[in-house]
């Protein structure tokens, strides 16, 4: 039985599932590449930015949207809208400095990509740190988005790739971000408690997983600890409060966006795989 006491890095695993199990890898980014310096080569990648690029990312395509494609810059979004052939069923999404940016149709609220503005459409999406930070994870060998929102759903793909699970937190601006590291430490625990698999986690992964025990044993609401970080702060300040509460509903959503870097897009992952 798990016992969430026992801090060593290897789960173990009762008697009956011994021969069925195998040993999954975890490991944490605590920031995406260059400044975490680990290739991502040969890990399956779950993005995480929870304030707020990957909880809107899940909800866009959650809501209907045909798929995000991630761009670097507002330019870069605004160039490809415009070597469009039709802009129709198109939005630009995104922001800088938490914020609307000019010529844009929505901002980075998770609230305004609701099934009536973003059915059918292609969003082309770019923020100060979620995208770029799935950018720049684009050697993985698979990539998905993960946020409180979608947690099980996540977890659950991961249990059944079982292959070496590389969660790259998005930060803010070259830091740390507080609530990325918690939603990875909550997605380790899960996977924990409902695998058969073992689990080596290396020191970044042990630390994840320690900040989501200290946080659940505090018994606050996860909505109170999203405002302590720095990106929960800012939000505060620019009045996206409902954002930081919207992003604290775990599994709100069953879905799984996978991002496809030869073709360009985010789209859900479809029942088989
Ligand atoms: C980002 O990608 O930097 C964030 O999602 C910023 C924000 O909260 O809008």
């Amino acid at each position: 039985m798990y016992d969430p006491s026992r801090s060593h890095q290897v789960e173990q695993l009762s008697a009956a599932n011994y021969d069925r199990r195998m040993t999954q890898e975890i490991d944490v980014s605590f920031l995406p590449e260059p400044f975490g310096g680990k290739s991502l080569t040969g890990t399956f990648a779950v993005v995480i930015d929870v304030l707020r690029a990957s909880t809107t990312i899940v909800t866009a395509l959650a809501h209907g949207a045909k798929c995000v494609i991630p761009f670097s810059t507002p330019q870069e979004a605004l160039a490809h809208c415009e070597n469009l052939k039709t802009t129709k069923n198109v939005l630009l999404g995104g922001e800088r400095h938490g914020i609307l940016v000019d010529g844009f149709d929505l901002g980075n609220s998770p609230l305004s990509y609701d099934s009536q503005t973003v059915r059918d459409c292609t969003v082309l999406f770019t923020t100060t740190n979620g995208t770029n930070a799935l950018l720049k994870s684009t050697d993985a060998d698979e990539i998905v988005v993960g946020s409180f929102v979608n947690l099980s759903a996540v977890t659950r793909h991961l249990t059944v790739r079982r292959k070496k699970v590389r969660f790259v937190c998005a930060g803010t601006d070259g830091e740390v971000s507080f609530e990325d590291v918690l939603c990875a430490g909550a997605m380790i625990e899960k996977m924990a408690r409902t695998s058969t698999d073992e689990f080596h986690l290396s020191d970044a992964a042990v630390i994840a997983r320690s900040l989501h025990r200290q946080h659940r044993q505090t018994q606050r609401l996860l909505f109170e600890a999203l405002k302590e970080g720095r990106g929960g702060r800012n939000l505060l300040e620019l009045g996206f409060e409902e954002d930081i509460e919207f992003a604290s509903k775990v599994d709100l959503f069953e879905m799984v966006p996978r991002y496809n870097p030869r073709e360009g897009r985010i789209e859900p992952i479809s029942a088989n795989g």
